[in-house]
């Protein structure tokens, strides 16, 4: 039958990385190995001096649809997507209106079927009083909570509300906090001090304790700095099950950056000091994934008298990745780590983030020898902006495959919209929707 060998690359295989082929039929990769024969394959592709990894998996974006399509929609925060590497991203609900109830998720899930170029997996959203609907919301890849207020309108700072989601929300699902702590940033922001890391600290210690009261999952979104990887080791320590994530703004930005940039530095959680961004690299052995927290936002906003807070990133993250690799701060094992096996991992995407027979032909081909500035080729995210505009990076995504198509070829996207499809966690199974187990009593 038919087939696609993409022929002669540097794999990057869960096991390391080594020249070879791969073969996808339909949809799904069916020979990893040496010398496939070339017989088995109608398509060839020469893939000699390139990178062949697997789809990269972005376990935090916001696509901005419905209510922010001028900023992205699922149509051109996919293709950015793609043009990043990544074969699947993981959508936030801050939208307007937010993903709160059965309705917002089905049409939101309607929508990526119509318009995504690439897979979506999408996030529900935790209000103050939707602890048992969105429970039961099973098609989401997790649940989203903001501890502190950020972009968009949820929030959930009191403690009566957060113990409702932290203690009904299936225990085995991943329960992903903005952790910051909500009384802290208010304070803060209004000595004009901004959000300091004790915010972030503060918010992420009653986190960890609510997921350790609970014995339930939970996943710590867009860790800044060492202080906060010491208190997730702590927690994992003493048993609480946690995963965490990092951006690459967080590793490769910081103080002096947000001050060049002003408001197109302007993020939440904030940049931090270059120790803070040093610990982070230092310690990203503890960290399970990248995220990128693409958050769009156009230019007229972020120079306008109120910039809101949020920096684009999908189309950067794997150069920049990369890039240190060229400088060897990091390995190519490690990215695949990070950017592809880590998400499937921690979101339950059994089918994705590797290479290797039964999982989707979701593949990158990379130049890892081609320098370029970003911000020279288009930005396909509608926001058009880059924080790393100007920067020199090592690493071009050439192709991208999408299930066994050709998605992506040098800077043009070559599917419609719809090729996409919804995501939903394949290995959750364990999960249960039973009442969560009576609380400790210990405090
Ligand atoms: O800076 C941010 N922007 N932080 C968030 O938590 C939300 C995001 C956005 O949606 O713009
Ligand atoms: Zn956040
Ligand atoms: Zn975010």
């Amino acid at each position: 039958m038919g087939g696609l060998l993409i022929r002669g690359g540097t794999l990057a295989l869960p096991g390391g990385v080594t020249l070879g082929d791969v073969l996808i039929e339909g949809e799904v990769i069916t020979h990893v190995g040496a010398g496939i024969a070339r017989a088995e394959a109608a398509q060839v592709v020469d893939a000699a001096g390139l990178l062949v990894l697997p789809g990269l998996i972005d376990p935090h974006v916001h696509l901005r649809e419905p209510g922010g399509t001028h900023k992205e929609d699922l149509t051109s925060g996919t293709a950015a997507a793609l043009a990043g590497g990544f074969t699947a991203v993981l959508a936030m609900p801050n939208t307007s209106p937010p993903l709160t109830d059965r309705e917002t998720f089905a049409q939101a899930a309607r929508r990526v079927e119509e318009k995504a170029l690439c897979d979506v997996g999408l996030f529900a959203g935790a209000t103050a009083d939707n602890s048992a609907e969105v429970a039961t919301l099973r098609e989401a890849v997790g649940l989203k909570l903001y501890m502190g207020s950020s972009t968009g309108n949820l929030l959930v700072d009191k403690l009566e509300d957060q113990l409702a989601h932290f203690g009904t929300y299936p225990r085995e699902l991943p329960l992903a906090v903005h952790a910051e702590d909500a009384e802290a940033v208010t304070w803060f922001e209004s000595h004009s001090r901004g959000r300091p890391v004790l915010c972030a600290a503060l918010g992420l210690a009653r986190a960890l304790s609510l997921a350790g009261h609970y014995r339930r999952r939970l996943h710590v979104c867009h860790v800044t700095t060492g202080r906060e990887l010491a208190l997730i080791r702590a927690a994992r320590e003493m048993g609480v099950r946690v995963t965490c994530e990092a951006t690459p703004h967080h590793l490769f930005l910081a103080t002096a950056d947000a001050e060049r940039l002003g408001p197109l530095g302007r993020v939440n959680p904030p940049l931090r000091s270059p120790a803070d961004a040093a610990a982070l690299r230092a310690g990203l052995r503890e960290v399970d994934c990248i995220a990128t927290d693409h958050a769009p936002h156009t230019l007229e906003e972020k120079r306008g008298p109120h910039p809101p807070a949020g920096l684009p990133g999908l189309e950067t993250a794997l150069p920049l990745l990369l890039t240190a690799v060229a400088r060897r701060d990091l390995s190519l094992r490690e990215v695949t780590r990070l950017m592809a096996e880590g998400p499937a991992r921690v979101f339950g995407l059994a089918h994705k983030g590797r290479i290797a027979p039964g999982c989707d032909g979701d593949i990158v081909l990379v130049d890892p020898a081609a320098k370029w500035i970003i911000g020279e080729r288009a930005f396909l995210t509608r926001c058009g902006w880059s924080p790393f505009a100007g920067q020199e990076v090592q690493g071009r995504v050439e192709r991208v495959f999408v299930r066994g198509r050709l998605a992506y070829d040098e800077g043009r996207v070559l599917l419609p919209p719809g090729s996409g499809r919804l995501l939903r966690p394949t290995t959750h199974t364990a999960a249960t929707t039973a009442a969560a187990p009576a609380p400790n009593i210990d405090p």
